[in-house]
């Protein structure tokens, strides 16, 4: 998988040299492009940002910059990816809901690209222009609001890219989690020692009993689900 990223900020993204990130990259799993979007301002202060029409408080993203970006960006993936062009996902917090089944969705992609805005957001022109050539989603990492969509990027390319084939090196550890396909929240976990701090493991984790040991964790992820997020739990049927 192709992924370009578009910042002001690319030292943000170098936690994506660290760890299993890092070793997807080194693997070809994972052609990860950072590019810095003051490489494509013409003036002395590389400006990217500007007052905004109608007035208001804060600064909106100039749309030059971005433009030239996308079209290095569009020339530079075509052909690697075998795509004529990414899908585009943009992080803001006016956005749909980032959710599992997005990143399940966006897994099978041949090509992502990420733009990080800062401020108060890209100029709009820039997202209808996109959208004439490319499938382009605004989407948000939840219902509070960061400084850029750098960290949101960050969290979104780390979902998807460990549901790659090859990226974990145990796949069975993306089978029982939290959002996944029973649509709970995982089930309470331990492990050695036995007895910690007073504190027991529940015995029927230790009791071999593999049938009864599935139904405790079905019922544990349900009242962990409907106390946590009942929102996620299925519509009680009628009586
Ligand atoms: N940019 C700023 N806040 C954000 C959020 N909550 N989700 C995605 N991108 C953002």
């Amino acid at each position: 998988m192709r992924i370009d990223v578009l910042t002001i900020f690319p030292d943000y993204l170098a936690p994506l040299d660290l760890s299993l990130p890092g070793k997807a990259r080194q693997r070809g799993l994972l052609d990860l492009h950072v590019h810095d979007l003051r490489e494509h301002t013409h003036d002395r202060h590389r400006t990217v940002d500007d007052t905004p029409y109608g007035g208001g408080a804060g600064m909106v993203m100039r749309p030059e910059p971005w433009g030239e970006a996308l079209d290095a960006v569009l020339q530079a993936g075509t052909g690697d990816s075998g795509a004529d062009a990414p899908v585009l996902l943009v992080p803001t917090p006016s956005g749909r809901p980032f959710k599992q089944a997005d990143a399940e969705r966006l897994a099978h992609e041949p090509w992502l690209a990420f733009a990080c805005g800062r401020y108060e957001g890209i100029d709009q022109r820039v997202i209808d222009w996109a959208t004439e050539r490319m499938r382009v989603e605004e989407v948000s990492l939840g219902d509070f609001v960061l400084n850029g969509g750098e960290v949101a990027a960050l969290a979104m390319i780390e979902a998807v890219i460990r549901l790659l084939p090859g990226f974990m090196g145990n796949p069975e550890s993306l089978a029982e989690e939290s959002h996944g396909s029973d649509g709970l929240l995982e089930y309470p976990v331990y492990t050695k020692p036995a007895l910690w701090r007073d504190h027991e493991v529940p015995d029927i984790l230790l009791s071999g009993d593999h049938g009864r040991i599935a139904a405790w964790r079905k019922e544990q992820a349900r009242l962990r689900t409907a106390e946590r997020r009942p929102d996620l739990l299925p519509p009680a049927a009628e009586a």
